[in-house]
């Protein structure tokens, strides 16, 4: 991403509170991608999402019906290339807009036929330090009959089709959302740039 696309997404986030960018990897960029998760998935890397913080924590597909996998270690070329990419793009937005991020974390998902994920904040309690969510779609040829958008609670509402390479951006404690119910296997990689953990600062030694 040029100089120029990463300060027009950062002033899309402080405007509006959210950025899509249509192109952020091509094609043979995004295959490579879904064979590290089709290697993933067939290793048995993925476990249904939880929602809910402490003792109310639980599986409920009700309510958010994917299968994730936290990225801890990449899986090669492709992943390593990615992680660089948002990297950079973390480095832009601290530049533009002083937000003090200073690391990612991210997991795959793979929402099957008729999964969903109700509207909803990203930033709970218990992940104070989630600044800015990111989102990168790995389908191919997704139509408006396979549904799935992601629906953005800002002024206006907008709907995101989650077609291969797209990569949206919002503010993680303001922007609510939603994953309408998809009707193919929809796959993405979900990730969050965070701040240092207040407790963590400004404690006297
Ligand atoms: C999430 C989420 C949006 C999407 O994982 O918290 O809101 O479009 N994902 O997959
Ligand atoms: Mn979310």
């Amino acid at each position: 991403m040029s100089g120029a696309a990463a300060a027009a997404v950062a002033d899309a986030l402080q405007t509006r509170g959210y950025a899509v960018v249509r192109d952020f990897l091509t094609s043979p960029e995004v295959a490579e991608l879904v064979a590290d998760v089709r290697r993933r998935e067939a290793r048995g890397d993925f476990r249904p999402a939880a929602t809910g913080a402490g003792p109310q924590r639980a599986v409920r597909p009700t309510i958010r019906g994917d299968r994730i996998h936290w990225l801890t270690l990449t899986e090669g070329e492709a992943e390593a290339r990615l992680l660089a990419r948002l990297e950079a793009l973390k480095v832009s937005l601290n530049g533009a807009c002083f937000l003090g991020l200073v690391d990612l974390e991210c997991h795959y998902a793979i929402y099957p036929p008729g999964a969903g994920y109700v509207r909803h904040l990203d930033r709970s309690p218990a992940g104070v330090e989630r600044v800015v969510s990111v989102v990168l779609y790995l389908n191919e040829g997704w139509t408006a009959d396979d549904g799935g958008e992601l629906r953005l609670f800002a002024e206006p509402t907008v709907d995101v089709r989650p077609s291969g390479g797209t990569l949206v951006l919002f503010l993680s404690d303001s922007l609510e959302h939603q994953v309408l119910p998809t009707r193919r296997e929809r796959l993405s990689l979900t990730g969050w740039f965070r701040r240092r953990s207040p407790l963590m600062g400004g404690v006297p030694a």
